[in-house]
């Protein structure tokens, strides 16, 4: 394989452009279609409807932007193309157009495959973010195969991985792996090659499918180092699918409601639309073509935010301090006091308010709807505490009068099912959300190469230059 250090310019100069042979490398079964042929099919499509757009739209104007969004973090202003998931304030998110209820109907389930649950997959999550269609069971079965032949870890990161003290949090464990990962990246090794512009999608699907096949293990061997859960060997058994796998390399795997419960959860928290801190970071940077891995791992330490995804480690332990001081069965007079004291303390109520939604997260309603149907959650009291918040914290939120969306989000009920099912350490949820944001952040990096999409570069003013030209 061609190393990094390989000048561009010396290669571009000497060969012309190279074709990339992905197909070479993508696994097929029996007769079905392979996610790379699948994506293949779209591209002309994709790229016609972007040259249609920048031919006739280009001047049309998408609202106005003002000092507000410059100094308000952007809210609301469109700009940025994002092709897997449109969320709406109060719908809530739709991936090419379906909601979570519709995915939940329609996307094959293990049952379909052959394994046993009864929840979407992952890998059909994905398949629909990579291709804007629903695959046919034996499609989601095969991505499933071609994911578990790509699972396992290059020694030499399982080395990295190994000498981190057990002191850094998972997190930073984490992006620190998935950066050390492009020493093997298929897009690095093309562009070095001097490969077409138009093939650069190529050996980007490539890389995600390596990537988001190999987070599993990296996130176990994490785990097992930190927490001494799990065999701590990430032993893939091809006949599973990928959460099953996930879930038994992290020691559960004799727990099928844990199990059923990751596909839920990796499905849902995969793809938030793209201005979202860590889709944002993982376009962001890849815009520069950085392979990605590393536009990922960037992505990964924005999801390390407490206002992000390690909000769920936050809540987690939130709900437990509050479970601490008004025991198993509250009255909703102690759950409101208890509310109100994390307020006045100065303290956001984690796992409330969202910065685009404006009613309850459709991801919070399906992972309560899974609590609601197992036993063994159903009486969990912490569970049933995350169900009593989730009913008085909206009228304190809004008598408080801050937040512009007193109502749950996803990370309001993520974290009790684990913690249910034995999973109880909270350092690691955040990482739990790292394996499954891949599953939208990474194939828009995929679209991104498809349409060309331009380096990021957006207009920054000083406040001294921002008064004068408003003052004009
Ligand atoms: C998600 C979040 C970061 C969105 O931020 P945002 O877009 O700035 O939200 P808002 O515009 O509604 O914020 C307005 C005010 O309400 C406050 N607010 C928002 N959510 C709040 C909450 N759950 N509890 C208390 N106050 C809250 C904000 O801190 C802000 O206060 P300020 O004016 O003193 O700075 C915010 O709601 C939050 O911190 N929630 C708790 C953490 C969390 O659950 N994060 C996961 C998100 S998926």
């Amino acid at each position: 394989m061609l190393s990094l250090t390989i000048p561009r310019a010396a290669l571009r100069s000497a060969t012309a452009p190279r074709q990339f042979a992905a197909a070479a490398t993508s696994v097929r079964y029996s007769s079905t279609k392979s996610l790379a042929e699948a994506v293949g099919e779209i591209v002309p499509a994709k790229r016609e409807q972007l040259a249609r757009i920048k031919s006739q739209y280009a001047e049309a104007p998408l609202g106005q932007s003002n000092v507000g969004h410059l100094i308000g973090g952007m809210r609301g202003l469109k700009c940025m193309l994002w092709e897997g998931s449109v969320l709406d304030a109060e719908s809530g998110i739709t991936f090419h157009g379906k909601s979570i209820p519709q995915c939940q109907k329609e996307l094959p389930t293990a049952k379909d495959i052959g394994r046993p649950g009864d929840e979407m997959l992952p890998e059909s999550m994905l398949w629909l973010l990579l291709t804007g269609k629903v695959p046919t069971a034996e499609e989601a079965k095969g991505l499933s195969q071609d994911l578990m032949s790509r699972a396992k870890l290059p020694s030499f990161v399982e080395k990295v991985i190994d000498t981190f003290p057990k002191s850094l949090h998972p997190m930073t464990q984490f992006s620190a792996a998935v950066s050390t990962l492009n020493h093997d990246s298929k897009f690095a090794a093309a562009y070095n090659a001097g490969v077409k512009k138009t093939e650069f999608w190529q050996p980007t699907l490539e890389d995600t499918l390596d990537l988001i096949a190999r987070l599993p293990a990296i996130a176990a061997r994490i785990y097992f180092n930190v927490f001494g859960k799990g065999d701590g060997k990430q032993h893939v058994d091809p006949s599973m699918d990928f959460a099953e796998n996930f879930s038994h390399m992290l020691g559960y795997g004799d727990k099928e409601g844990l199990t059923d419960y990751l596909r839920l959860y990796l499905s849902v928290h995969g793809d938030h639309e793209g201005g979202n801190v860590s889709a944002h970071t993982c376009h962001l940077v890849g815009s520069a073509l950085s392979d990605p891995y590393l536009a990922y791992a960037a992505s990964l330490n924005g999801l390390a935010g407490p206002l992000h995804g390690l909000a769920n480690q936050e809540v987690l332990n939130w709900i437990l301090e509050v479970q601490r001081e008004v025991g198993d069965s509250p009255t909703d007079q102690q759950v409101t006091d208890a509310l109100w004291a994390t307020l006045k303390s100065g303290r956001v109520v984690p796992g409330y308010g969202h910065a685009v939604l404006r009613q309850p997260d459709p991801r919070f309603t399906a992972l309560y709807g899974y609590c609601d149907k197992r036993a063994e959650l159903q009486s969990s009291p912490t569970v049933k505490l995350v169900q009593r918040i989730s009913q008085l914290a909206p009228p304190v939120l809004k008598e408080h009068g801050k937040t512009k969306n007193p109502f749950p989000n996803v990370d309001a009920a993520s974290g009790a099912p684990l913690y249910t099912y034995g999973l109880d350490e909270f350092k690691f949820y955040t990482v739990l959300f790292g394996v499954s944001r891949a599953f939208g952040a990474l194939p828009q990096l995929v679209f991104d190469r498809i349409l060309g999409l331009p380096i990021e570069r957006p207009k920054s003013l000083s406040m001294d230059a921002l008064e004068q030209l408003v003052k004009k």
